[in-house]
């Protein structure tokens, strides 16, 4: 394997600007061997494109994605692009012979996040989803003290995302109103709950879910008023299918909420608190220790992959350094490594769930997912 990975980037926007560091950042922090070469860059128009190409350190660019995919010097593509446009844009590259790392959530419709599994396993390539939050070394600690039962047999856990960048009711409309990007907060919110449970205690085998809309009309540019087609708030009651109970509540118009990601996770003999709004610290609580109080934990780098950041503890990483981290397992995985990474097959499992979600909502009843 060449030694050089030529990287495409479609989509400038805040996701794109952070796959843009991630990739400009990656070699310099791992010391990996595999050295990425900023190739192609596209956007909507040439104009913009380019100006992004420029500042982000990129070769060539482009206002037709297509071009970007058909450029042989291109090994990867990066797609952070609006929801609608994954599957097209994932699809189309995989076919072309290069690997993707596609933005959350895989796809609106179910049939094309399954389309882009069987794209992935038929290219033989490497096809990752964003689902950053896993990657943080602190959510790992979290996965090394259940795996060594430090807080015994979990039974319950309750997962908040929060934010409030729609909490205005005079927000403009834009694409995250529109049906066309999904259901709302279960496609962009939930499924990053999804992607940790995944990750820590497996995904829900039952849900019962309601979805709600705090502003059912938005300003528009033009200054008129337009619908809103999605759902803000999601909560959901679940299973695991290992005896564990569950909570999960999502909403991106809860004023005064930044980032949070609010994890409790409780067993036998103790439990585990866990916050992204203070992602350097997560907190154990031992049943039965003698001063009976949460011990605070803070990220350092006895703490891997932190160490490779910063060698000094505490000073903290940042949501930036989650993508750098997410970008250096992707390599790893092109390499052939067992990396720590969100493939096509297990995006579509976060899929199956929220679809199930979406179904319970409508239909006011329990739904089982049978392929959890
Ligand atoms: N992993 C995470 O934590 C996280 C956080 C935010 C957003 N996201 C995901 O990232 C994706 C993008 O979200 P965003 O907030 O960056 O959106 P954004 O609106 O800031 O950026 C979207 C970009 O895509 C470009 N674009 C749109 N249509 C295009 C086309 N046909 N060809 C080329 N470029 C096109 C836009 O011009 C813009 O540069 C979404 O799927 C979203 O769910 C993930």
């Amino acid at each position: 394997m060449s030694d050089t990975l030529g990287v495409g980037l479609i989509g400038t926007g805040y996701m794109g600007k952070c796959h843009a560091l991630a990739w400009n950042a990656v070699g310099a922090v791992f010391g990996t061997k595999i050295r990425s070469s900023l190739v192609h860059l596209a956007d909507i128009s040439e104009g913009c494109a380019r100006q992004k190409a420029d500042e982000f350190g990129f070769k060539k660019s482009t206002g037709d994605w297509r071009k970007l995919i058909e450029d042989p010097e291109v090994d990867v593509v990066s797609i952070t692009t609006p929801n609608a446009l994954h599957p097209e844009m994932a699809i189309a590259a995989l076919e072309a012979g290069k690997h993707v790392w596609c933005e959350k959530p895989m796809a609106v419709q179910l049939v094309d996040a399954e389309r882009m599994a069987a794209a992935a396993r038929q290219s033989g390539k490497v096809a990752i989803l964003g689902y950053n939050y896993i990657q943080n070394p602190m959510i790992r600690q979290i996965g090394e003290h259940l795996a060594a039962g430090t807080i015994g047999q979990v039974n319950h856990v309750r997962i908040e995302m929060d934010e409030d960048f729609m909490a205005d009711p005079e927000a403009l409309f834009y694409w995250k109103s529109e049906a066309s990007s999904g259901f709302g907060a279960l496609d962009d919110f939930v499924v990053h709950p999804l992607s940790l449970l995944l990750n820590l205690l497996g995904t829900p085998t039952r849900v019962f879910a309601h979805q709600a809309n705090p502003y059912p009309s938005r300003p528009t540019r033009e200054g008129t008023h337009r619908e809103v087609e999605t759902y803000d708030i999601a909560n959901v009651l679940f299973e695991i299918g290992n005896g564990i109970s569950g909570i999960l509540a999502a909403n991106r118009s809860a004023w005064g909420r930044k980032g949070r990601i609010a994890i409790q996770i409780f067993g036998s003999a103790g439990s585990i608190l866990y916050d992204q709004e203070r992602m350097n610290e997560l907190q154990i609580y031992r049943a039965g220790e003698h001063l009976a109080g949460y011990t605070t934990i803070l990220a350092g780098p006895k703490h891997s992959p932190y160490d490779h950041f910063i060698p000094a503890p505490g000073h903290g990483l940042g949501f930036n350094d989650l993508k750098i981290i997410e970008c250096y397992e992707l390599i790893r995985a092109i390499s052939g490594e067992n990396a720590r990474v969100v493939d096509f097959d297990a995006g579509l499992k976060i899929e199956n769930c929220v679809h199930a979600m979406a179904r319970s909502h409508a239909e006011g009843r329990w739904i089982e997912i049978t392929n959890a």
